[in-house]
């Protein structure tokens, strides 16, 4: 007898872990017979992953919801839910301002998705939004088809209560997985071929496995006991940032990228203390004279909040010198967004919103001109390329069939090459660049090209 089964739609806000969140989510429907489809048209289930970092994601689950309002009027079978951090955040209350909605369910739910939806059968409406604290994602890792590069959630929650922050609230309390269970995840992904693996956690720094290691030791333990070729991580906080790091991954160069996101989010230490960072300007400048001394050539990243309340003209220069001193190739910047149960909403000397958009807006202008500069020191130079796919838009019209792929510092490397490059890393000529996208040619050196010749 032919199988029947269900079609799901996720659709996914956020950050990398819900981007990783997504992904469980549909490996234990596939477990339950879903299938996933690229429309919600085609659904018999929507899932909408959502995110509450700032108030327009929030905006974004109301009014996509309310496109699927329609669908469920030609289909009466369909079922809409929330996952993620609006779902935690709001809990059944969504439910009631979004009367079509069947479910709601936050982050550490995911694993309770199947039971939820047989409840549905049963009852009209279902929320699942407990907390586990005590548990760290109790299913191993997740993914259907993982590709070259691949997450790997290492904690889950954040206990930094930064004053902006709604994280804390969303995913709960700090729980980190076993050393042993990562290393067995990463050997388990390498067998699949998994070339790369992306470290994920709020605060990544702040492992603590059961058995007493923490971040450098973990990045250690992966990098001799397991065969993965790349490690990247993410996010990064500086106050956790010490030379026992940088040391392991000076040591470890060659498999632990030379990327670092280390979210500054002001220059100014009086805003600092305001959000509860925990470092003062001179810290967080001396921490990244550290790395740069230890790495030389690393590519740096940040995260920056426009607009924070009480930042006087005075604090936001001080984090445009900042950044000119830093010199970040990345920037993520952001006008201040009160959150809900957050300390900083309380605040009462907020900033008007025209002056934190003109702030941002100064900021974005001054990263872009500097990101263009910064990129070109890596014009003419050879990267190693980790081959990710073929790349279809600069293809398109070409000559020949083009690929892409990222070098160590988190560059996107396309040139021209065929499918049977993808997993391979390769050596590649930088010819143009802009702050995130290089254009290039292959390379072969000596060895290489008698390779060629023969195979
Ligand atoms: N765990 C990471 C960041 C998580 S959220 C860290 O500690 O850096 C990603 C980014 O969103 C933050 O770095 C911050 O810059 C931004 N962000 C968080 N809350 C915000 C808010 N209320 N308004 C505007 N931006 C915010
Ligand atoms: Fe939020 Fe701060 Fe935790 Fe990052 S470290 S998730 S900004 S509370
Ligand atoms: Fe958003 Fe939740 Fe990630 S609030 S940024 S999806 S942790």
């Amino acid at each position: 007898m032919q199988q029947e089964f269900k079609n799901v739609y996720i659709s996914t806000y956020g950050c990398q872990m819900n981007v990783n969140d997504s992904e469980r989510m549909y490996s234990l429907l596939e477990m339950n017979n879903y299938q996933e489809v690229e429309k919600p048209e085609q659904a018999d289930l929507i899932i909408i992953n959502s995110c509450s970092i700032r108030e327009k994601p929030v905006h974004k689950v109301h009014s996509e919801a309310g496109l699927y309002q329609k669908l469920k009027k030609k289909n009466k079978a369909l079922r809409i839910g929330v996952g993620g951090c609006v779902g935690q955040q709001e809990k059944k209350n969504l439910l009631k301002d979004i009367p079509y909605l069947d479910f709601v369910f936050g982050p550490d739910n995911i694993d309770d998705l199947p039971r939820i939806l047989e409840e549905l059968d049963e009852k009209k409406k279902v929320a699942g939004a407990k907390f586990k604290h005590q548990e760290p994602y109790h299913i191993s890792n997740m993914v259907r088809n993982p590709g070259v590069a691949t997450f790997v959630n290492i904690t889950k929650g954040c206990d930094n209560f930064c004053t902006f922050c709604i994280v804390p609230f969303t995913r709960g309390r700090l729980r980190s997985r076993p050393l042993k269970d990562l290393v067995a995840d990463i050997n388990g992904l390498v067998a699949r071929g998994v070339k790369e693996v992306t470290l994920l956690g709020q605060n990544v720094n702040s492992y603590d496995s059961d058995c007493g290691a923490n971040f450098a030791k973990l990045l250690q333990t992966l990098a001799e006991d397991t065969q993965i070729q790349r490690i990247r991580y993410t996010t990064s906080h500086p106050k956790d940032f010490n030379q026992e790091l940088v040391d392991v991954l000076a040591k470890y160069r060659t498999k632990l990228c030379d990327y670092i996101h280390l979210p500054v989010q002001s220059g100014s230490t009086e805003v600092l203390r305001r959000m509860n960072r925990v470092y003062t300007r001179e810290e967080y400048l001396d921490k990244i004279r550290m790395i740069k001394e230890a790495i030389p050539g690393v590519s740096l990243s940040t995260d920056i909040i426009c607009g924070f309340p009480g930042e006087s003209d005075k604090d936001f220069e001080d984090t445009m010198t900042l950044a000119e001193e830093v010199g970040y190739e990345t920037m993520y910047a952001f006008m201040y967004s009160p959150r809900p149960f957050t300390k900083a909403a309380r605040y009462e000397d907020q900033v008007d919103e025209k002056v934190s958009r003109e702030r941002l807006n100064r900021l974005l202008t001054f990263h872009k001109q500097q990101a263009f500069d910064l990129a070109k020191r890596y014009q003419d130079q050879v990267l190693e390329v980790l081959v990710e796919s073929l790349d279809k838009r600069s293809s398109k019209g070409a000559d020949a069939p083009r690929v892409m792929g990222r070098s160590t510092q988190n560059k996107l490397v396309h040139f021209d090459g065929d499918e049977s490059l993808i997993g391979q890393t390769v050596k590649v000529k930088i010819t143009e660049t802009a702050p995130i996208n290089f254009n290039g040619v292959r390379v072969f050196d000596s060895k290489e090209l008698q390779q060629e010749k023969t195979s």
